[in-house]
């Protein structure tokens, strides 16, 4: 694939002609967030206060369809349809269904002058941050899209994990595959949240960030989101943000329920801290929805018309970190490991042996492994997943704040990418961008394995 000569030409200088009035935008995406998702949660914490209401229940104001030129779309082309307005192959990165790059609303809103950001807690290298600022065939060029997003600087605030893809590889945590080092760029390169002066990247993780379940030291991403509007307000400037909830989604991938849902209240704790900022600065939009649903995620399993929320309390940690710990652990122990973990992480006090074995037999396949702990505290809340992928469900689209009423009813993912853009007073089919098309990989278009 031709790659390495085709992004010599970035996004030309913007011209730093402020915005007509000042106005502000905060686009959120909560990855992998169905409906149900949304009920998953409600019904959790109406355990505890039968008449509570989400933080985004309010704001809802119609739907989002997802499909990309698949029916099922993935992150990358979900993303793209929203930066560029365009839809495309799944795995592409701001390139169109032709391999042409497309400009993003990101880049356009920094031509105008806009001050721009992105805050993940995936690697900020991942599907959904790099369609709004890199060009690539596939979402899997994550080295290029962290050379690509340093060399354009059309962010100007970058916040989340990944550092590994801007380490060279002879550096400890590296897993980039050349030496190219890309932590003396222009940007301010931070690990805390102290945010001083911009361009600044803040990375926190060399991977994704933590789950939200198991996080200890790492920020979340409410405090990160907290601190990118507070850098980003002071220059009283105005501003485009997208902070996207992004592991909602992979704990789906993992039919890992209880994670799954700590995901989505930190997600929702995100959304009270960009709801008070916009009651403070009314200028400001706040858009959320989701690129498509993860999991097929269903309430209820035969025959009983119920499930057990209850059951996802007792869980203190992610299927993830449970199969990791229990990879390090002895085979001819293996079943004492797996009652031990269930005890004390899902806890769960009376496994069968049926549960113990599901996971034994699954320990060495890391993927494998974590559905089959998934599975052990869905089975018992009573909670269904129809696919390890994403399912081509509409997603609930919430807004709040100025000019909101531009987004109501059912509306393609396009529509959405260009009201962001016409609120932004964007015209995206003015602009052009000088990089020759790409090569488009095929292989990746109906298979979401090792994908999200
Ligand atoms: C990024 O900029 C450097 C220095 O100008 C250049 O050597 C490199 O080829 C550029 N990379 C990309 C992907 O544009
Ligand atoms: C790194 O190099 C290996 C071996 O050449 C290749 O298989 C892999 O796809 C490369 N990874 C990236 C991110 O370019
Ligand atoms: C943040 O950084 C500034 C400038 O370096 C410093 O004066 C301030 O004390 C720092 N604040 C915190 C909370 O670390
Ligand atoms: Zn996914």
């Amino acid at each position: 694939m031709l790659v390495s000569s085709i992004f010599l030409l970035v996004i030309s200088i913007p011209a730093r002609a402020a915005p007509v009035e000042p106005r502000s935008l905060v686009f959120m995406i909560s990855d992998g967030f169905g409906q149900t998702s949304e009920a998953l949660a409600r019904a959790y914490m109406q355990l505890m206060d039968a008449h509570w209401t989400s933080p985004l229940d309010p704001h809802l104001v119609g739907s989002t369809r997802t499909k990309s030129t698949s029916l099922v779309t993935d992150s990358a082309a979900g993303a793209t349809a929203f930066a560029c307005t365009q839809k495309t192959y799944n795995g592409a990165i701001a390139v169109d269904a032709n391999g042409r790059p497309c400009v993003t609303i990101m880049e356009a809103a920094h031509r105008k002058g806009y001050l721009t950001g992105l805050v993940t807690t995936a690697r900020i290298t991942h599907a959904t941050p790099a369609a709004f600022a890199a060009h690539v065939a596939d979402r899997d060029m994550e080295d290029l899209i962290a050379e690509q997003l340093v060399n354009s600087s059309a962010v100007d605030l970058l916040m989340g994990g990944g550092r590994c893809h801007f380490v060279p590889h002879d550096q400890e945590g590296s897993c980039r595959n050349d030496s190219t080092n890309l932590l003396t760029s222009k940007y301010n390169m931070q690990s805390n949240l102290n945010i001083t002066g911009l361009p600044t990247m803040a990375l926190f993780a060399n991977n994704h960030m933590s789950y939200e379940i198991d996080r200890t030291d790492q920020p979340s991403l409410s405090e990160m989101t907290r601190s990118a509007l507070s850098a980003l307000a002071q220059t009283n400037r105005a501003f485009f943000v997208m902070i996207e909830g992004a592991r909602i989604d992979m704990a789906g991938h993992d039919n890992d329920p209880a994670t799954h849902l700590h995901e989505i209240l930190e997600y929702w704790r995100t959304v009270e801290v960009v709801k008070k900022f916009v009651d403070q600065n009314p200028h400001t939009l706040l858009v959320s929805t989701s690129d498509h649903e993860t999991g097929g995620l269903t309430l209820g399993i035969d025959p009983e018309y119920i499930w057990h929320p209850g059951f996802l309390a007792k869980v203190t940690r992610s299927a993830e970190t449970i199969c990791q710990k229990l990879k390090r652990h002895q085979e001819d122990d293996m079943e004492d490991s797996v009652g031990e973990a269930i005890k004390k992480h899902l806890g769960i006090h009376d496994a069968s042996e049926s549960e113990i074995d599901g996971i034994v037999k699954a320990v060495k396949d890391a993927k494998v492994c974590k559905r089959a702990v998934g599975n052990v505290v869905s089975r018992r809340a009573h909670i269904g997943w129809s696919t390890g992928g994403h399912t081509g469900a509409d997603v609930g689209l919430y807004a709040y704040g100025r000019e909101s009423s531009r987004f109501h009813g059912s509306m393609e993912n396009t529509e959405v990418g260009r009201e962001l853009a016409n609120y932004l007073s964007l015209d995206l089919s003015k602009l052009t961008i000088n990089m020759p098309v790409v090569s488009k990989r095929t292989m990746f278009a109906h298979t979401y394995i090792d994908h999200n």
